[in-house]
This record gives structure tokens, C-alpha cells and sequence, in this order.
């Protein structure tokens, strides 16, 4: 170029970015919304006892749906689809937490037992200093936050009571049976366990082929072999991503069949709908 270029309008488009208790959020337009802040101040302390920044991959995989990005995301928003289709989930998991069990006229034996597994698992959390109360959206922000008991004497995402890995996470002193959950609109969902981390994101390749990349964290100085064995470790979501990506390709296929009609959504589908709301809300 000439002399006197002026280099510095043509550079590469920056982006935002903020590290919230170790999870990058990046955003594409600027400036950013500056909600970030407010979400940063509400989370950091839930995700604080994991010392995600004291770890490391253990493993990545990327699958690529068959599908528009929003079905992945509404699929992931409601729980009523994970009795039929989630054996190996519904082992550490209650459905109950998930938007489950709404209906207290109807209430199911395992929802009784989440109840009450709940309201014990909450003394212990106070006990532990370990922040539980649900944040569903707090004055319209894009995420909802939850501790969750684990089911069936679990205390990782495995499929027995027993950890997925002998180093525990961050302050964690024991294995403690007991998950916090991270949704965040538009396109993530996260679970930490005492001893691993499991982070999802999903992103639109597309408008009908979607990217879903899993990855599992340990502790940074765990020894695969050693301390986990990563079949054992990923087994759990490697199953029930499969099992998701066959729903919302399904779901895909039939929106776009000639014979598809849109229906209600149901109460324990809430979630679906507080989805749907906020999109919208973006569009316009
Ligand atoms: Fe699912």
C-alpha cells in the first residue's frame, strides 16, 4: 500500500470477550450488551468452588445434527422427552429439576423422592458454603443456575455411585453427590460435578446442520489411566448426546414435512417457551 496506509481501520473485527469463573463468553457484535457484568456478579460465586481455571480438558467431541441450531436448544430446555429416551442420564439424574414434575396434583414416586433429597442435600450445601438457590433468569438475564442433588447415591454423571475422577475439583475436600446446572441463552448448558465439568455449546452451521461440541474438565493434574478412565468419564453424555441429536433430527424432519402443524407447548415445557420468548425478543 502507499505510504501513510492507514493499517489501523483494516484490521481483523474485534470482538468482546469476558471470562466469568473460567467460562469464555464471546460476542460478535459490538459494543457488547453490558448485561455482562450484572451476570458476572450473580454467577461468579456459583461457579467459584470448581477453580475452572485449575483445569484441564480431558476430552472434546463435536458431533454435527442434522438439524436447525433452535431444535438442539429446545430439546435441551425441557426433560419431559428423558424418561423414554435417557436410560443412562436418569441414573445420576432426577428429571424432576429439568422442568419436570411441575404438575403437584400428579406428583410421581421419583419427584416425591427428589423433594425430599432435595430438602436434605440443601442442609449439607449450607454446611459446605456452597451457593444453591435457583436463579431462573434474574430480571430478565440469559441464564438459569441451579444446584441439583444427584440420583441414586450418585456423585458424578456415571453410571454408579462412584466418582469419574479420584482428584475432586477445586474446594471440593469429598466427593459430594450433588450437580450445579448452567443454562445460557442462546446456545450453552453446563453441569459441574465435585470432580469434572461438563460444558456444551452449540453452534449454527446452517439453517438445518448444527455443530454440538461436549467437553469434559478435570482437575489439571488428574492422569488419565490414573486417576479417570475416559470411556468411563464420558461415557454418560456421549450416550445421551446421541440420543439427542436422533430427537431434534426427528423433530427437524418433521417440522419440515408437508404434514407438520405447530402445537402447544406443555407446562413442563416452560423452559422451551422462556426460550422462544427471548429470541423473539432479540429479533425485534
Ligand atoms: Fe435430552
Amino acid at each position: 500500500m502507499t505510504p501513510g496506509f492507514p493499517k489501523e481501520n483494516f484490521g481483523l473485527n474485534p470482538i468482546e470477550v469476558a471470562v466469568i469463573g473460567g467460562l469464555i463468553y464471546v460476542c460478535l457484535t459490538t459494543p457488547a450488551p453490558v448485561d455482562i457484568e450484572e451476570v458476572r456478579t450473580r454467577l461468579a460465586p456459583y461457579l467459584a468452588p470448581y477453580e475452572l481455571p485449575k483445569t484441564k480438558i480431558a476430552c472434546q467431541k463435536d458431533i454435527i445434527e442434522a438439524c436447525n441450531w433452535k431444535l438442539v436448544i429446545e430439546n435441551n430446555r425441557e426433560c419431559l422427552h428423558c424418561p423414554a429416551n435417557h436410560p443412562e442420564l436418569l441414573v445420576p439424574l432426577y428429571s424432576a429439576g429439568f422442568g419436570k414434575g411441575l404438575d403437584k396434583d400428579n406428583v410421581q414416586p421419583s419427584e416425591q423422592r427428589f423433594q425430599e433429597t432435595l430438602q436434605e442435600k440443601e442442609r449439607e450445601w449450607e454446611s459446605l458454603g456452597l451457593p444453591y438457590h435457583l436463579l431462573e433468569f434474574p430480571d430478565g438475564l440469559w441464564f438459569r443456575a441451579v444446584r441439583l442433588p444427584l440420583a441414586n447415591q450418585c456423585i458424578s454423571h456415571t453410571l454408579k455411585p462412584e466418582h469419574a475422577c479420584k482428584k475432586l475439583l477445586g474446594s471440593f475436600k469429598r466427593p459430594e453427590g450433588s450437580g450445579l446446572s448452567l443454562w445460557t441463552h442462546p446456545n450453552s448448558w453446563n453441569h459441574f460435578l465435585s470432580d469434572h465439568i461438563v460444558t456444551f455449546a452449540v453452534f449454527p452451521l446452517s439453517v438445518d446442520r448444527t455443530l454440538v461440541r461436549t467437553k469434559w474438565l478435570v482437575a489439571a493434574d488428574a492422569v488419565e489411566g490414573v486417576d479417570y478412565d475416559l470411556d468411563n468419564l464420558t461415557k454418560v453424555w456421549t450416550q445421551t448426546n446421541a440420543q439427542d441429536q436422533s430427537l431434534a433430527e426427528g423433530a427437524y424432519r418433521g417440522i419440515c414435512s408437508g404434514g407438520y402443524m405447530p402445537g402447544p407447548l406443555a407446562d413442563e415445557e416452560y423452559l422451551v417457551k422462556q426460550f422462544l420468548s427471548w429470541y423473539s425478543n432479540q429479533l425485534t
